[in-house]
């Protein structure tokens, strides 16, 4: 099959299969089973590639056939942005919240009124599931015409009672199934009528990454995934929503009036949770009924002690009565069912004292305080130096707003791979206030240069260029692993180099010889070998590790891959101006700035002048996103009426696409508009598809 232009491809496609209403059909059917595979059973069956041919085969016919686009149709996740705002939209059924049992005790107190509810001789089934830290979601879906039941609203839990409607958001959620066939609903017993409660949560691989980025952009962490996916599932942006990975567990299934389980159709939670795997959502695999409080504790225990190992945060563990009717018996207290309980990890914190205060500057200049700790147990590692980010968080962490102070008995928390931090002061009899105030530098703790903070920032910087600190710290970036990966580059070798006096800028790096690397502490024949060789190899890493090797302010890891693709060498990169840096996806004002102040700097040039005498990697493939219009060519011809045509092409690009001057066969679209002329004439006479700038906008949302 010949594979070069979707153009191509969809040809041969129609020749196959002239009814498109029937190869739409199919690919949304396979693109929905690929989807699943991936995002649902993490167990994909094709390439990425393939899929993405699919989904730009569909996209096309779509654009083709606008009147056979449905709202379930696999291209239409990311749909138009709410204006103002979520609508707040009553729930169907109150969302509830859990009781909490936070030890043994508690939970055995919980059985008791269980049984002691349903009386002596009833048999107790007990579910036992993963507590997500997430947040709530409701989502219902009602039948169309064809009894497929179509997803019509995400729901944020809200107060309980209303919550916000973010569907345009949820509908980025690829393992969220937009719809769910009647055969599918018939099998599993489930009307076409329901709704699925579950927990919305952002996975910490995405969690680490999306911090990183923040940390390159100067933008403070966020405090742990959950906080994140709060604050991503009511973003204003489905494309960035859509980008951020999260994901969905589901574990109610409600229909009917009622506000249990399962009711009539599926009276236990475990053939509800059954019901939802076969309907196409994710349940979590680790759940198990038992019917004994030894079961539970089994099941604490082994959820404790994979915790640290799974792609997501758990909190603990929810065990729910199994059967509907006994949930009906059992009923509710005030907020919570009587039925279900959650048992919570303890929190992984910790309570110690702030010995001092230490200032790190970083290698964009950057001081940060760090807090010197008693040492301190939380969650398998010893903890004594946790961050306190900045002057402000200083100012206002003591009790009520009070600036912290040395000597203070502070709450430490440690989450994931986060860096500890230090939440709040405790204070009571035994733990008095700390005497000692702490004073922010005025000067950098290294070279003593002032420190400067820019209006509304939060950071105090030293902005000279030379300070040490700033050289070390970004030494250290530069050869860390991720970015030029020059193993044995660590911290006691650097800091020996600084001390020679032999290196002032990380191109000095790959001046270093033999003879002068034996001179250092510690290091053999065989090491200064091996360092040599590491730094020799990184001559070969990708344009993107240079770029973000060299400590550009707000250029992190995917900002530095955007631009090498988008620019294809260095020398271009550094001509291009604020307006044209802005084209790169995802580069705003704010770092296409930062670029060119970056290489209008003298000092900077001459070190990117002596990186390319070094030999290092200057030019990159430049490379088409993947993207909406990706593998797609296009030709503009005749006046649009809302758009001029350069605005058209810059669309077309930013999109992935491609634009000619020339139709030929491998044209995917011609875009035409009034008075178009001969180019129109050669796409009837090639059977190129020709569609208005309606149709065209239609392909780019
Ligand atoms: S059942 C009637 N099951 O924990 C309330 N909740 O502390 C039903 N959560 O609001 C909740 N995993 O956001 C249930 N397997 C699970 C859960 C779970 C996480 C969250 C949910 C709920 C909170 C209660």
């Amino acid at each position: 099959m010949p594979k070069d232009t979707a153009f191509d491809f969809i040809i041969h496609c129609m020749a196959a299969k002239p009814n498109p209403a029937t190869r739409i059909e199919t690919l949304r059917e396979q693109l929905r089973h690929h989807e699943h595979l991936y995002y649902v059973q993490d167990a994909p069956e094709i390439s990425d590639a393939e899929y993405d041919r699919m989904m730009n085969e569909l996209r096309a016919l779509e654009a083709e056939h606008p009147e056979l686009l449905t709202s379930d149709s696999p291209t239409q996740r990311v749909g138009g942005k709410p204006k103002e705002g979520f609508a707040k939209v009553a729930h169907s059924r109150p969302m509830l919240s859990l009781d909490n049992a936070y030890n043994e005790d508690e939970l055995r107190a919980w059985e008791k009124r269980v049984r002691d509810l349903l009386g002596e001789n009833e048999t107790v089934d007990f579910v036992c599931e993963f507590k997500m830290d997430g947040l709530s979601l409701a989502l219902q879906y009602a039948p169309d015409k064809h009894g497929t039941a179509q997803l019509i609203r995400g729901i944020t839990r809200g107060d309980g009672s209303i919550g916000e409607d973010v569907t345009t958001n949820v509908r980025t959620v690829r393992s969220i199934p937009l719809s769910v066939p009647a055969k599918k609903l018939k099998a599993a017993k489930v009307p076409p009528t329901f709704e699925v409660r579950g927990e919305i949560i952002l996975p910490q691989a995405s969690f680490i990454k999306l911090n990183a980025e923040r940390e390159a952009q100067g933008l403070p962490p966020a405090a742990n995934p959950r906080n994140m996916a709060a604050g991503t599932i009511r973003t204003l942006e489905p494309n960035i929503v859509a980008q951020r990975r999260l994901d969905y567990y589901a574990y109610f299934l409600l229909h009917g009036e009622g506000l249990l389980a399962g009711e009539e159709l599926l009276p236990q939670q475990s053939k509800s949770l059954d019901a939802l795997a076969a309907l196409g959502f994710r349940v979590n695999k680790n759940r198990s009924t038992t019917r004994t409080m030894d079961g539970i504790l089994k099941f604490i225990a082994e959820a404790d002690a994979v915790r640290d190992s799974l792609a997501y945060e758990i909190d603990g563990v929810v065990i729910k009565v199994d059967s509907a009717a006994q949930q009906a018996q059992l009923g509710f207290t005030g907020k919570a069912p009587r039925w279900a309980i959650a048992y919570k990890f303890p929190a992984r914190a910790g309570v110690t004292q702030l010995e001092d205060v230490l200032f790190q500057v970083g290698r964009t200049g950057k001081v940060t305080p760090v807090a010197a700790l008693a040492p301190v147990f939380i969650g398998g590692t010893t903890v004594s130096r946790a961050t306190l980010h900045n002057a402000d968080e200083i100012a206002r962490l003591g009790p009520e707003g009070t600036a912290l102070r040395i000597g203070d008995t502070v709450t430490v928390e440690r989450g994931g791979d986060v860096i500890p931090k230090v939440v709040g002061v405790v204070v009571d009899k035994a733990h008095p206030r700390g005497k000692r105030e702490i004073h922010f530098p005025k000067n950098c703790p290294e070279c003593h240069s002032h420190l400067v903070r820019a209006e509304g920032e939060a950071d105090w910087r030293c902005i000279n260029a030379t300070c040490p600190a700033r050289l070390r710290e970004g030494l250290l970036h530069f050869a860390s692993r991720g970015v030029m990966n020059i193993e044995g580059l660590g911290e006691a070798v650097v800091a020996q180099l600084l001390e020679s006096g032999k290196v002032h800028s990380i191109a000095d790096l790959y001046k270093l010889d033999n003879d002068f690397l034996l001179t250092l502490e510690r290091m053999g024949p065989k090491s200064v070998e091996n360092l040599l060789a590491e730094i020799e190899k990184s001559k070969s890493a990708a344009l993107d590790r240079v770029l973000f090797g060299l400590g550009i302010r707000f250029v992190g890891e995917r900002t530095a891959e955007l631009l090498a693709e988008h620019f294809g060498s260095m020398d271009d990169l550094m001509a291009a101006d604020a307006a044209h840096l802005e084209q790169v996806q995802e580069v705003g004002p704010r770092i296409a700035q930062a670029i060119v102040e970056f290489f209008s700097e003298a000092k900077n040039r001459k070190l990117v002048e002596s990186l390319r005498k070094a030999g290092l990697t200057f030019t990159a493939e430049k490379k088409v996103r993947t993207e909406k219009l990706a593998g797609l060519t296009f030709v503009l011809t005749g006046t649009l009426p809302n758009m001029s045509r350069d605005e058209a092409k810059e669309k077309i690009e930013a999109a992935g696409g491609r634009v000619s001057g020339s139709v030929s066969k491998k044209t995917s679209y011609v875009v035409a508009g009034e008075e178009a002329g001969s180019k129109l004439d050669k796409a009837r006479e090639l059977n190129v598809p020709v569609i208005d700038e309606d149709a065209f906008v239609k392909m780019l949302v």
